[in-house]
């Protein structure tokens, strides 16, 4: 078993958009993140337009979700990476399972960061750690993704990741304001079928 809580997968330093050093780690969840992991995943959702989830979570929710997750991991159907920043949690990556049975070869990406740590290469680095630790820890062969048309950050992520567009779904992402933007599917095969 490779998956052990709170392990630190990566440790590096950035430079922040004022031009501070910032120290960056990306780790393992464990059980004791519910309360961090809900204060950061409502405050990205809060200032995020381009995420496919709004909700505000709850204690409740968020426990049930972490504890989801750790089975899932364990079941090698899932992984996880958090980043911390200055102690604090800003970010969370994740290849979680796909909606269908017949798709149980195919997990879905996941990935997000608090406004103030993106753009300085955090999520092209957390990225290519989430696709290298599922090709090694999960069963999963096909890694599937979307992201809103005008989610430009995000395109480029995923380009700069290896991810194929295979899909566009007109008026598919409803906005904060009302309107309709485009979804674009995409997919990375990690694994030979
Ligand atoms: C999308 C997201 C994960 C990308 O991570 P990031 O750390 O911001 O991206 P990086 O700094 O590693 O850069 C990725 C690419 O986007 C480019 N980029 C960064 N900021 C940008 C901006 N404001 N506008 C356009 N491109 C931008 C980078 O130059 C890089 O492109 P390159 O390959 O040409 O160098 C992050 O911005 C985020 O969490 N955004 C909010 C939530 C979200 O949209 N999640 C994705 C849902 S699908």
């Amino acid at each position: 078993m490779v998956f052990k809580e709170g392990k630190i997968v990566d440790s590096f330093s950035v430079k922040g958009k004022g031009g501070e050093k910032i120290q960056v780690i990306f780790r393992y969840l464990k059980k004791g993140d519910v309360k961090a992991c809900l204060k950061m995943v409502n405050s990205i959702r809060s200032e995020a337009e381009c995420l496919g989830q709004r909700r505000m979570e709850t204690l409740k929710t968020e426990r049930d979700w972490l504890k989801k997750q750790l089975e899932d991991i364990r079941k090698k159907k899932a992984v996880d990476v958090l980043v911390e920043a200055g102690g604090k949690l800003v970010g969370d990556a994740s290849i979680h399972p796909y909606n269908y049975e017949s798709g149980a070869h195919v997990g879905t990406f996941g990935i997000m960061l608090k406004e103030e740590f993106t753009g300085i290469g955090i999520g092209t680095r957390l990225g290519k750690k989430i696709l290298e630790l599922a090709k090694k820890e999960t069963t999963y062969k096909i890694i599937e993704s979307g992201h809103f048309s005008k989610n430009r950050r995000s395109a480029k992520l995923h380009k700069r990741l290896g991810f194929t567009k295979c899909g566009l779904l007109p008026n598919g992402s409803l906005l904060k304001n009302g309107g309709y933007d485009g979804t674009v599917w995409l997919y990375k095969q990690i694994k030979k079928l």
